[in-house]
């Protein structure tokens, strides 16, 4: 760096000095031009002005009155003398001192007679530079003599030299400030910048810190070079973690999967075919902020998952557009490339109207499935019109799924959720040849309980179009296995889990969808957890020994306020926990069109304040309440510097947030308190299992994981992150994957459509 530095400095120097140089040459060559023009105009009008007198005395031959003429001339300013020569170059009259000054004759004195015109030159004399002007002197138009008129121009001289020096000068002072101030913007903007870059670049090939931690306002003017540099540099990490953790499986003999796994094995299963999701969510959404527009990932557990192999196989995902901005990103046929950075794969967005949106997911998906489905206690609510446009919509998705597969042979397509009962169906009606799969991710309840539905009959029937039903845990896959027995007329293979219907078999099977395990970076490893929960704490002015943290959407599903009452009796049993135990609330507000949505979100608000305003004090109280959505990061730190992470749900189809708060758990420390009410109470056997219900109990349970032996902990946590890593995402998508593409479709059922087509033309 400081060898460029000089090169450019040298560079510098030169280029201006030679610019300079060249500007001054040329002003000082016009001065030196003018002045000596001047002169030469100031000696002609004398010239002239003294032939009138001389040319009389001249032709009289008046010596004498020459003489005192060119003695009177002589004393003017600069003038070096005055000498009048006959015609042949004989002095008649001049002035003392001049031949001794000029000691030659000059040339154009011979010059000016010769061509009888006027003439002058600059010449060189002993005392300095003269101008010498001859201007012929004439009688009756016939040459009689000449007039001789001496300057001295040594002061033109003087004047030029002054003129470089002054240049010079300047030329000494532009190169110093102009050297001076790029150096300094030099330093600033680029080789600052570089400096950092470089260390930054350094850190992170050797892995001591991650690209999230990069300023990109330090950066400067190489803010566009880093942002290329961070995007190669995370894919250098991700490429270095997976070799790490390949070798690391080899090692150990283990076949945990990872998102490279998943690739290649979702690749060798689609062989030529290729692969479609549709979810309501979509994975990327363009949402205005002001004048600019930011794009959206929903902190989805889904796309986590779904991503690297949408990736590998360079599929299609169906998905709502609910960002403002979505319409301003997609092409005549609304799709776009994904994800923005490095596209690899399409999202094709499906537009809804307001009536659509309302009916079909805020009325009949989320006010009449979701809580037909889970057992919270919150009736559903069933309209006709919702209804309607549910099956609108699984109509208008289908239709733009159907699109998108319209030029591949045996698709492979997974449909996400309750949004989508009847899309199934649909698509199978019109593609026998597509692998269809529908993964419910909420619970499915009991036969009687689903039966209070108006059109459960349609949702089993739309369902059963599925070659492959996956549902969370077993029982839920038993509770759907009897509503289907008890409302249609099927055949239940109980043997197979599976269900046959006028020729079609679906098979019902259970994946317990889970979360990515990311080793962590070194900048991780090294932070303190006990230092940054009193920084997270400090935000909110807050002060206590003991945390714990709950991370849930705004849902009556959730358990929050349940939690709350657990807080509140714990601290009554145990005051020694009064000033020393927080719990932070992290709540992110969730369909809150929906009017118990709404009210739930002031209710829980209202009963923190209730129980903050029994027990606080001026440096601590029992519950802050965080009422927004958090990044991913942001509550990584919180699940880190945590001693517990409680979820009371009432009823859950699996909850992630359990496995990602055991996955960021890297110190094998801190207790997870889980409802029993969840799908992950059923492979998390190592958290403090509670009936959210039970305050007492709960409050209990609080205490003893507070007071758990650290022994008896860091075991728990360790079982628990075992699990996790094994029964990841990728083993979800996997399993799921792997299990439809190997099944065998009925060839009479694919065929079946061709057929009846060719009875119809005939
Ligand atoms: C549950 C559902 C998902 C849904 C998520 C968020 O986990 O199973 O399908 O995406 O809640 O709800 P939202 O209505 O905001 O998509």
């Amino acid at each position: 760096m400081r060898l460029l530095s000089l090169r450019l400095v040298l560079s510098l120097i030169f280029a201006i000095t030679l610019v300079s140089f060249f500007s001054s040459y040329y002003q000082v060559r016009q001065e030196k031009r003018a002045l000596r023009a001047d002169l030469d105009r100031r000696a002609t009008v004398l010239a002239e002005s003294l032939a009138g007198n001389v040319d009389a005395y001249l032709e009289i031959g008046s010596i004498k009155k020459l003489r005192g003429i060119v003695e009177r001339f002589s004393n003017r300013e600069r003038l070096a003398g005055v000498a009048i020569l006959n015609t042949k170059l004989e002095p008649i009259a001049e002035s003392s001192g001049l031949v001794e000054r000029m000691q030659t004759q000059p040339s154009s004195v011979a010059e000016a007679i010769a061509e009888n015109q006027k003439e002058s030159e600059f010449i060189l004399a002993a005392t300095g530079r003269l101008h010498v002007l001859v201007l012929p002197l004439h009688c009756n138009d016939e040459l009689i003599g000449e007039l001789v008129i001496v300057h001295d121009a040594s002061y033109i001289d003087a004047q030029i030299a002054r003129l470089w020096r002054d240049a010079f000068l300047r030329v000494v002072i532009q190169v110093l400030l102009i050297v001076l101030i790029t150096v300094v913007i030099v330093r600033w903007s680029i080789a600052g910048p570089i400096a950092k870059a470089a260390q930054w670049m350094q850190a992170l090939r050797n892995g001591k810190i991650s690209t999230a931690s990069v300023r990109f306002s330090d950066l400067d003017l190489l803010r566009p070079l880093a942002r290329e540099m961070t995007g190669i540099a995370e894919s250098l990490t991700a490429a270095r973690s997976a070799a790490e953790r390949e070798a690391r499986l080899r090692e150990a003999a283990e076949s945990s999967w990872t998102a490279d796994r998943l690739s290649v094995h979702v690749r060798s299963k689609l062989g030529s075919s290729r692969l479609f999701v549709i979810s309501n969510r979509e994975p990327y959404s363009h949402v205005h902020q002001g004048k600019t527009v930011q794009v959206m990932v929903p902190a989805s557990g889904l796309v986590t998952a779904l991503q690297p192999v949408l990736c590998a196989c360079n599929g299609t995902w169906v998905a709502h557009g609910s960002g403002d901005a979505d319409p301003e990103f997609v092409d005549g046929d609304d799709r776009l490339r994904v994800p923005p950075e490095e596209p690899k794969y399409t999202l094709r967005r499906v537009w809804l109207t307001r009536d659509q949106e309302q009916g079909y997911y805020y009325g009949f998906a989320n006010e009449g499935l979701w809580p037909l489905c889970h057992v919270a206690h919150t009736r559903p609510l069933f309209r006709d019109n919702d209804w309607m446009y549910y099956q609108e919509a699984n109509h208008k998705f289908s239709q733009a799924l159907l699109e998108e597969m319209e030029e591949t042979e045996d698709p492979v397509v997974l449909v996400q959720d309750y949004h989508f009962a009847l899309l199934p169906r649909m698509i199978k009606k019109e593609r026998p040849d597509a692998r269809v799969a529908i993964f419910w991710h909420i619970p499915w309840p009991s036969a009687e309980t689903f039966g209070i539905c108006p059109w459960q009959c349609q949702l089993l029937d739309g369902l059963l179009g599925a070659d492959l039903i996956g549902f969370q845990i077993q029982s839920h896959c038993f509770n759907f296995l009897e509503t289907v027995d008890r409302a249609l007329e099927s055949r239940t293979d109980l043997e197979h889990f599976a269900v046959n219907r006028h020729g079609h078999r679906s098979v019902i099977k259970p994946f317990a969808i889970s979360v990515d395990f990311p080793e962590p970076s070194c900048a991780t490893k090294d932070e303190s957890p006990y230092e940054d929960r009193v920084a997270l704490l400090r935000e909110y002015g807050v002060e206590a020994l003991f945390l714990a943290v709950g991370v849930d959407r705004v849902d009556y599903t959730k358990g929050i306020r349940e939690r709350f009452l657990a807080v509140e009796r714990m601290l009554e049993k145990s005051p020694t926990y009064q000033g020393t135990f927080t719990l932070v609330q992290i709540a992110a507000p969730s369909r809150t069109h929906i009017k118990r949505y709404h009210d739930l979100l002031a209710d829980l608000e209202a009963e923190s304040e209730r129980i903050n305003w029994r027990f606080q004090t001026s440096k601590w109280k029992p519950i802050i309440f965080v009422k927004r959505h958090c990044s991913h990061e942001e509550i990584s730190r919180y699940y880190r510097a945590a001693d517990l992470c409680l979820v009371t749900s009432l009823h859950d189809g699996m909850n992630l947030v359990a496995k990602e708060f055991v996955a960021a758990r890297y110190d094998e420390q801190g207790v997870l308190i889980l409802s029993r009410f969840t799908g992950a109470a059923r492979e998390l056997l190592d958290a403090v299992l509670v009936n959210p219900y039970d305050i007492e109990h709960t409050a209990d349970a609080i205490r003893a994981a507070l007071e758990m032996d650290p022994e008896e902990r860091t075991a728990r946590m360790q079982r628990l992150r075992k699990l996790v890593k094994e029964q990841n995402i990728y083993h979800w998508a996997g399993s799921l994957i792997g299990e439809l593409c190997g099944m065998r479709l009925d060839i009479s059922e694919r065929e079946a459509p061709k057929a009846a087509s060719l009875a119809v033309a005939k």
